[in-house]
């Protein structure tokens, strides 16, 4: 393999790989072509190829088990959100999937209908009440939902350098009726992290780094799919310019707002609230 020029590359990469597995070999090739066309389209300089070079490298080096920049580079390039599209497809009347985002944690704490998910996460108390249905309207009773969400000041817990404990999640079940109910606080617009390269692209590209105020949920039962979304404030700013491309007009629901005086859960409260409630709707396996 010889004198190869900026034509014959393509196919000389193409040739070179080679697998036993039919899947790499269309991903590799796929990518390869895509790849070059890209480099040849813009007539890439060298000095751009480095700085290429350099931002992915410094990508990489600002990940750790709380920061993911990569996943944040894809979802400011919309892959996450185009990623999620391809392998959401439901029939109408399913709640619409969204991104999944870098802050899930696993096995976040377990909580009883109408418990507390803010544990200690300061905000204004909001009261949350859904049911999980399928797409004929049957109840989903034992449906685990997992919900998450960043405190008044836009952080979510594990960005909380100190904090010894997870704060603003949690894990409710649905009852035989398909319900569920808890309590947090106000879910309000945050930046995502911009203090590393993904910001600095962003900054480049005249782009605000803001999330309109959302709650997260990843909604399991048995035989129905997974269900990862979110339910957004239809009060807040960002619903047209969400720095990732998250929102769905179906997940954008009204958060009400409360004077001071007796909670849904019967306590009394000196302050306002909100309450929120969203019906979910799974599709079968
Ligand atoms: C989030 O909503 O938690 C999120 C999603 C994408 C990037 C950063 C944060
Ligand atoms: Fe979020």
């Amino acid at each position: 393999m010889k004198d190869i020029d900026e034509v014959s590359i393509t196919q000389a990469v193409l040739a070179a790989n080679r697998s036993g597995n039919p899947r790499l070999v269309k991903i590799m090739e796929s990518l390869v072509k895509h790849l070059h066309e890209f480099a040849r389209e813009v007539e890439l300089t060298e000095e751009e190829w480095h700085q290429g070079i350099r931002f992915l490298t410094e990508t990489g080096q600002m990940c750790d088990d709380k920061r993911q920049e990569f996943i944040l580079l894809s979802d400011t390039l919309g892959l996450s959100t185009l990623v999620t599209a391809l392998n959401n497809r439901k029939p109408p009347g399913c709640t619409e999937a969204t991104v999944f985002g870098p802050f899930y944690v696993e096995d976040s704490p377990v909580v009883e209908n109408g418990g507390d998910i803010a544990n200690g996460a300061r905000g204004i108390p909001c009261f949350v009440s859904g049911t999980v249905r399928g797409l004929g309207g049957e109840p989903v009773a034992g449906a685990e939902v997992a919900v998450w969400q960043s405190d008044d000041e836009g952080f979510y817990d594990v960005q909380r350098a100190g904090l010894d404990h997870l704060q603003g999640r949690g894990r409710v079940r649905t009852d035989a009726t398909g319900a569920f109910h808890f309590r947090s606080i106000l879910a309000v617009p945050y930046p995502i992290p911009y203090d590393g390269p993904v910001g600095r692209m962003l900054q480049a590209l005249e782009r605000h780094p803001w999330r309109p105020a959302h709650l997260h949920f990843k909604i399991e039962a048995e035989s129905y799919e997974r269900l990862i979304t979110h339910i957004f404030r239809s009060d807040g700013p960002y619903l047209d310019s969400d720095a990732v491309f998250g929102v769905r007009s179906t997940l954008v629901s009204n958060w009400t707002s409360h004077p001071a005086g007796i909670a849904p859960d019967g306590s009394e409260l000196d302050q306002p609230y909100y309450t929120l409630h969203h019906d979910f709707v799974l599709n079968r396996c």
